[in-house]
């Protein structure tokens, strides 16, 4: 007993070491300003290892917290995630309040003393209508964001209930009224581009858009952010599974991308 402990205790050991050479290699290269992920097969997932989709989800929120702490620790300087799309309050009711109830609990254990978004100087902005939300899982959003919106060293947008197209409405509507109210007459791409909720607190270009589960389609989900330069990434690994050796090569290929462009100036 006390030796199979003592080998685990290597392993773990080791892997970490292994795990902290890998991002401090990668680290050495272009990082991407902002990556975004669309956590995509929590309930595939459960249904192949017999669990229940509310695992499944929890599960993911463990997916998660490795891909920001890997993000974070590359030096990402934002991570967006699609958590609760407008369309999700289409599913069953029992999900979609496991889903509230996890985002209620996650949100104040991420912005807790000592955890992720403390430790890496994260600002959390959720994003999206939050007044589909209910009323417990709003103060909670609300307490996260104003513990962190001190935090400049990077931005977690948690995108729930969201979809781009709400987005780009509210932020066309908003430039509207501000044109009428200072007397401007034009609208530009800016105005429009600096009132999306995910340009809150300053969001990057969005460098990187990772979809799993083998699904290859964008969902509503940045489709002002990925117009341009995004590389868009298709995993087949089901969210709960996805992790740095999933990621390790998506940077890779944004660092020979980068290289290349380098190269041909
Ligand atoms: C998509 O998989 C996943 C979701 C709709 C929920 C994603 C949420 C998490 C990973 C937890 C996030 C954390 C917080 C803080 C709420 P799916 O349900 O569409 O699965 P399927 O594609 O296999 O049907
Ligand atoms: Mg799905």
């Amino acid at each position: 007993m006390f030796l199979l402990r003592g080998w685990r205790w290597l392993v773990d050991k080791a892997t970490a070491k292994a795990r902290n050479l890998l991002i401090n290699v990668l680290a050495a290269g272009p990082i991407p300003r902002h990556v975004a992920f669309v956590m995509d097969g929590n309930r595939r997932y459960a249904r192949m290892n017999h669990k229940a989709v509310r695992q499944g989800h929890a599960d993911g929120f463990i997916a998660l917290r490795k891909m920001l702490d890997a993000c974070f620790r590359l030096n990402v300087k934002c991570v967006s995630a699609y958590a609760f799309s407008i369309e999700n309050f289409k599913r069953s009711e029992d999900e979609v309040s496991a889903l509230m109830a996890l985002a209620e609990e996650k949100l104040a254990e991420l912005c807790s003393h000592g955890d992720l978004l403390e430790q890496y100087g994260v600002r959390v902005n959720v994003v999206g209508d939050k007044s589909l939300l209910p009323e417990s899982l709003q103060k909670a959003v609300k307490k996260a964001e104003d513990m962190t919106r001190q935090n400049n060293n990077a931005i977690f947008n948690l995108c729930m209930p969201y979809t781009s197209r709400h987005e780009m409405t509210k932020a066309v509507e908003t430039s509207i009224q501000k044109s009428i109210s200072s007397g401007k007459e034009e609208i530009t791409e800016e105005d429009i581009y600096s009132q999306l909720m995910t340009s809150l607190g300053g969001s990057p270009p969005l460098d990187i858009l990772i979809r799993t589960s083998g699904v290859k389609r964008l969902s509503d989900y940045m489709l002002w952010q990925s117009c341009q330069d995004t590389q868009l990434q298709f995993s087949t690994t089901y969210w709960p599974k996805f992790g740095l050796l999933d990621l390790i090569p998506v940077i890779l290929d944004y660092q020979r991308k980068i290289w290349a462009q380098r190269l041909s100036v």
